[in-house]
């Protein structure tokens, strides 16, 4: 026995670290890379251990992520015969060994696991990958069995993810020299995210207050790991997909005599009367802008289908009520007895947001036949693919305007005036912005796309090698109401300058701001100066929007306020106050693995009160 070993269990009578965190590592998983038997054992954890006999070895890995120190608190075992002697190695070399008590139930002991205790320990182990080895030393014939083994680490932040080698996570990542600027004011961010199962749900939300800013900076750079591959596309798993159909109802008959009362999640179907006809009447709610839908602006299909059982012709009719807040001109059908269906469009804006649409089916007055419905349904219209358009390009800067087909923003367009050229463009719904990449002859990256609701994306430069590098972050630059579920800051105009890549920007609410575009080789940043912000002791002047489920599948999973304090995304913190911050990965995502990080840094402030 070395004397380190008497020094760690004395160690772990009177630990040296009070708070730690402990995992539990299940042998069985580690069992096949070696070859080794895995028992079906009721009594053991996980209902399985591993059988190993003298000279067999079992190797477990396990990964940290800052320079921990670590003990192997407790190894659970059976054992049934001779004692038994087991060596443990971390990073193949012997940092203790342990002993199973001898014991002869005649085969019955396997049954009885024990756990045997702290047995080693290791200080200042390395971030990164580690071994841990049991080797069996010296046993009978009959081996030993080992179930799980326990360690405890003094790294409170260490994650099971990381732990188990799912997750890599960097400690030396961060953004120490970002540093505050003390003559001004500090901003203040508020946490309103919310948690999500679904990569393409922005969950954070970060609205950012200041009394008197009139200048900031927003920066792209790319993220601090290093990492080869450029996982873009989305990934929609456990995403509730938008529903395609506003409300459906199926298999129903009409007849004269019995009720009729459908509920669907936001419609009702029942039966009604007036001069002209006997009716089948919707009732339904549709979410809208004030919910950051589209439902109730959107064109829409009612499709209607009758069971195949018409014995004589019908005149079946429709009629709805909306935006207009009147009755429409009820158009109508003849069904013969061999069609069995109908499609009826309604223009964008037929409806409108909440509960106060109508739809009616209007059926011949005193219809006495029954009439059987295969369903009625009433769908948003397929949206057509967004159209690209050239607005400039003079071989360094190219600017496309980009008409989306149903712009979320209630049919509200920007007008885009461009200086170099003296010509007004008014069907982008959003500008995207390409520079000329300076390690090709020919290729552009795109490195700033704005929205008409104020949303702003920014990239630095595609990288060598790269076709495109995906956005991840996104701000909302303007002042908005950040309890909307979607916030808009809407943008009327826009005066472009190419040749200096400057915006001025006229916001709907009369706000104004320049903006400037800059790339370097490995970033971007958009100078907004000259803020004529009217009500900024209210509203925030800006959001900073992402996405994180957990740490290795979100586009930021930290933030550091002035070069110090840094924080874990969601979590732990509900306002923060500086006047730089910084967005970023610590953690190697498999979502939008080279989306950039994001820094805000304050610059300038009114004179303050
Ligand atoms: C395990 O122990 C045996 C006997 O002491 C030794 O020969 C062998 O090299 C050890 N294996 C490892 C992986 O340390
Ligand atoms: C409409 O009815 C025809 C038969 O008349 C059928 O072939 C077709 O599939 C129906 N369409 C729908 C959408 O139910
Ligand atoms: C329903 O129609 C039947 C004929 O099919 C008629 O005898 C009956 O009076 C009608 N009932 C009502 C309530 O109009
Ligand atoms: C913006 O200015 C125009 C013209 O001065 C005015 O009509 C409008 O009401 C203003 N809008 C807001 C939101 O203040």
């Amino acid at each position: 026995m070395s004397t380190g070993y008497i020094v760690a269990f004395a160690c772990t009578l009177v630990c040296p670290w009070v708070s730690g965190v402990t995992f539990e590592l299940e042998t069985e998983e580690f069992a096949p890379e070696r070859g080794l038997l895995v028992t079906s054992r009721p009594t053991a954890s996980n209902k399985q251990a591993v059988w190993m006999l003298a000279s067999n070895y079992l190797k477990l890995e396990f990964c940290l992520s800052s320079e921990t120190d670590l003990q192997v608190s407790d190894i659970v075992v059976s054992n049934d015969g001779d004692e038994d002697v087991v060596d443990v190695l971390l990073d193949w070399e012997k940092i203790a060994e342990f002993r199973t008590f001898k014991k002869s139930l005649g085969g019955k002991g396997w049954d009885e696991y024990k756990p045997i205790g702290p047995v080693g320990i290791k200080n200042r182990l390395s971030p990164g990958r580690h071994t841990l080895v049991l080797n069996v030393t010296h046993s009978d014939d009959y081996g030993v069995e080992v179930d799980k083994i326990e360690m405890t680490m003094n790294d409170e932040d260490l994650e099971e993810d990381v732990f188990r080698c799912r997750v890599f996570c960097y400690d030396h990542i961060g953004y120490t020299h970002i540093h505050g600027r003390d003559h001004i004011h500090s901003a203040r961010a508020v946490q309103r995210s919310f948690k999500t199962d679904c990569a393409e749900v922005d969950n954070l939300k970060i609205p950012f207050y200041h009394r008197s800013v009139s200048s900031f900076m927003l920066t792209a750079s790319h993220p601090q790991y290093k990492a080869f591959v450029n996982v873009k596309r989305p990934d929609f798993t456990n995403c509730e997909m938008a529903l395609e159909n506003l409300w459906r109802f199926e298999d129903f008959t009409y007849t004269n005599e019995s009720e009729l009362k459908l509920r669907g999640d936001h419609a009702v179907l029942t039966k009604t009367q007036n001069e002209n006809h006997d009716i089948i009447v919707i009732f339904f709610n549709l979410r809208g802008p004030k919910r950051g839908d589209t439902e109730s602006e959107i064109g829409s299909i009612l499709s209607l289908g009758l069971q195949q059982t018409l014995d004589a012709p019908i005149e079946i009719g429709v009629q709805y009520f909306g935006r207009e807040k009147e009755w429409s001109t009820p158009v109508f059908k003849n069904f013969k007895t061999e069609d069995f269906n109908w499609t009826i469009s309604t223009p964008d804006f037929t409806w409108i947001e909440g509960p106060e649409n109508v739809l009616r089916i209007l059926l011949p007055l005193d219809t006495t036949r029954e009439i059987e419905f295969d369903y009625i349904s009433l769908r948003k219209r397929p949206v057509k693919e967004e159209v690209a358009f050239k607005i400039y390009d003079n071989d360094d800067v190219v600017l496309e305007g980009v008409d989306v087909d149903f712009w979320w923003q209630n049919g509200k367009q920007m007008t885009v005036n461009i200086l170099d050229q003296g010509k007004t463009y008014n069907n982008a719904d959003y500008l995207r912005f390409y520079q000329k990449v300076p390690w090709s002859e020919k290729g552009y990256a795109q490195t700033l796309a704005l929205y008409q609701d104020g949303i702003a994306r920014l990239l630095p430069i595609t990288p060598p090698g790269i076709d495109w590098i995906p956005f991840g972050s996104s701000v909302l630059i303007g002042e908005f109401k950040p309890f909307f579920p979607r916030p808009a800051a809407p943008i009327q105009h826009i005066d472009i300058d190419l040749r200096k890549l400057e915006l001025k920007v006229y916001y709907e609410n009369n706000n104004t701001a320049r903006m400037e575009l800059k790339s370097s080789f490995d970033e971007t940043s958009l100078l907004v100066t000259d803020m004529e912000f009217k009500r900024l002791s209210r509203w925030p002047f800006l959001m900073f929007k992402s996405m994180w489920i957990k740490n290795g599948n979100s586009d930021v999973d930290h933030v550091s306020v002035n070069g110090n304090d840094q924080r874990r995304i969601l979590g732990g913190w509900k306002k923060l106050y500086g006047t730089s911050f910084a967005f970023f990965r610590k953690c190697l995502s498999k979502h939008n693995t080279l989306s950039p990080d994001l820094r805000v840094e304050i610059l300038e402030a009114h004179n303050e009160i």
